[in-house]
């Protein structure tokens, strides 16, 4: 096993405090968190979605509120992600916690992106000189929207924020309904290369078992819209694991989406989450996403793609649209910074990350969205509720976020951004042991095995202290 970093300090512990070991105490140490990893691995290997550190569950009200300003101040802006969150759909799919709501009210509509354009203004005010590297409108659906309030967004990013839409990557979400042709030709009108759709699945009767009012002819003319209006990249969401689907009818819905050779394929493992439909549900449900996920991917890769983690694949080379010159400048998801706006957005700085308060419950999210509208001017310019990262929450986050991409964790790099004595957490070696990963010279990076155990090895590499705020955490 090797782990080239040079060891001198062991640096462990909470607070960002530095302590020098003995070899039988690290022993001692590594063997227990040896065991908990074994343990952990015992798990199901869906636990929850690991795309950021800390979770939001983690977040608590900030007293006093942080001065937006003085925390912007210190921190690189050459090269942020601009966020903005629509938490408005059609319905409420049965699996989904995600920050929204179903909504037939314009004015309430109307009033949301108002506020979201004088928060704009608020906090670009106090942002300084700031250079945006990626924007992406989620959600929610984004296309939800009535044209004028897209494109009221749309401005909001470019005009408000002064975020050069034609010159970076552009992401925004949609459903098949709402992606209407008149929106599309908007959108890629005005510089967005990614439109990513929720599928879930091409079986009428799988997505309608969980609520989603979604026919495939649907599904496959919004598509078709999609090819016609030119974006570089459509990425498509599937679901595995869905009441009622088998094996068979997965890959059946993976080959009906390989038919649109899109650039990008998400496979998700459904998660059962607490206060949604189908967590409210006490309907029998088989447990065969281990199944669907290893055939799926064998499916995709021997269809020409390559996995980059364990959700996503992308489409290279033959007949696909290769990577286009890096933008500059280039984000990296590790190191920079995010800028979210709307309720529900996660804003991101080296040390908080902050946002609105959650909830999954409907009334609760209105009640968030209410006080979201109704939110003066300036107290956009402080962040009320979020988590701060020490030294130790920072490493971590940037393992996580490496060893959960393609590129790994690079060591070298790693340890440039942390000073030549901060190691890797000595934890990380008995993921070589376990041969969950892998090492090439200065890179570290999950196996086949570790991939499909993204999920437990995630939750094993929070904090103890990230773990006790989640499962104190009071779900709304
Ligand atoms: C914002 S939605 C995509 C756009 C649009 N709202 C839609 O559903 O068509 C994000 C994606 O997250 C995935 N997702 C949400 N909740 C999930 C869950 N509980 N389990 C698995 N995937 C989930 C779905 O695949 C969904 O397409
Ligand atoms: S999956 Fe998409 S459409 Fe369904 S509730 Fe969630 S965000 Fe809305």
């Amino acid at each position: 096993m090797t782990l080239a970093i040079s060891h001198r300090f062991i640096t462990y512990g909470g607070g960002g405090f530095k302590c020098k070991m003995s070899k039988t105490h690290l022993h001692k140490m590594i063997t227990a968190k040896q065991q908990n990893l074994k343990s952990f691995l015992e798990r199901s290997p869906y636990q929850a979605y690991v795309y950021s550190y800390p979770h939001k569950t983690a977040y608590r009200p900030l007293t006093p509120p942080v001065k937006l300003a003085d925390l912007w101040s210190k921190q690189d802006r050459q090269a942020l992600f601009l966020y903005i969150h629509i938490p408005f759909c059609e319905m409420r799919c049965g699996f989904c916690n995600l920050f929204t709501t179903v909504t037939h009210n314009e004015d309430f509509v109307s009033q949301y992106v108002r506020t979201v354009e004088r928060q704009a203004r608020q906090v670009k005010s106090l942002l300084g000189e700031v250079s945006f590297a990626r924007f992406a409108l989620g959600g929610g659906t984004p296309t939800q929207l009535p044209i004028d309030k897209l494109e009221a967004i749309l401005n909001v990013a470019e005009k408000t924020m002064g975020a050069s839409l034609q010159n970076i990557p552009v992401s925004v979400e949609m459903s098949p309904e709402t992606a209407d042709k008149d929106k599309l030709q908007l959108l890629r009108s005005r510089g967005v290369d990614r439109a990513s759709i929720g599928v879930q699945s091409f079986i009428e009767s799988e997505v309608l078992a969980t609520g989603r009012r979604q026919t495939t002819a649907q599904v496959e003319a919004a598509l078709n819209r999609m090819r016609e209006a030119n974006f570089p990249t459509i990425n498509i969401d599937l679901i595995y694991g869905l009441p009622g689907q088998t094996v068979d009818s997965w890959l059946y819905s993976i080959r009906a989406a390989l038919r649109f050779q899109p650039k990008e394929i998400y496979l998700y493992p459904l998660y059962v989450r607490p206060l949604t439909g189908l967590g409210r549900s006490d309907k029998e449900w088989h447990d065969i996403r281990l199944a669907c996920y290893r055939e799926g991917r064998s499916l995709l890769l021997s269809s020409g793609y390559t996995q980059v983690s364990m959700r996503m694949f992308q489409r290279l080379g033959q007949g696909g649209i290769s990577p286009s010159e890096p933008p500059t400048p280039v984000y990296f998801c590790q190191a920079d910074g995010m800028v979210g706006l709307g309720c529900g957005a996660r804003s991101y700085t080296d040390t908080l990350h902050y946002s609105n308060d959650y909830a999954v419950g409907s009334r609760e999210i209105r009640d968030i969205l209410q006080a979201y509208i109704q939110t003066p001017d300036e107290a956009f310019d402080y962040a009320s509720y979020g988590f701060q990262l020490d030294a130790e929450e920072r490493r971590r986050r940037y393992i996580l976020l490496s060893l959960f991409s393609d590129e790994g964790l690079n060591l070298t790099d790693y340890q440039n951004q942390f000073g030549a004595d901060e190691i890797a957490f000595p934890e990380l070696s008995q993921l070589l042991s376990l041969n969950l990963a892998t090492q090439e010279k200065q890179i570290l990076r999950l196996t086949e095995v570790g991939i499909e155990k993204s999920d437990v090895i995630g939750a094993w590499l929070f904090s103890e202290k990230v773990n006790q705020l989640m499962q104190t955490y009071d779900l709304k």
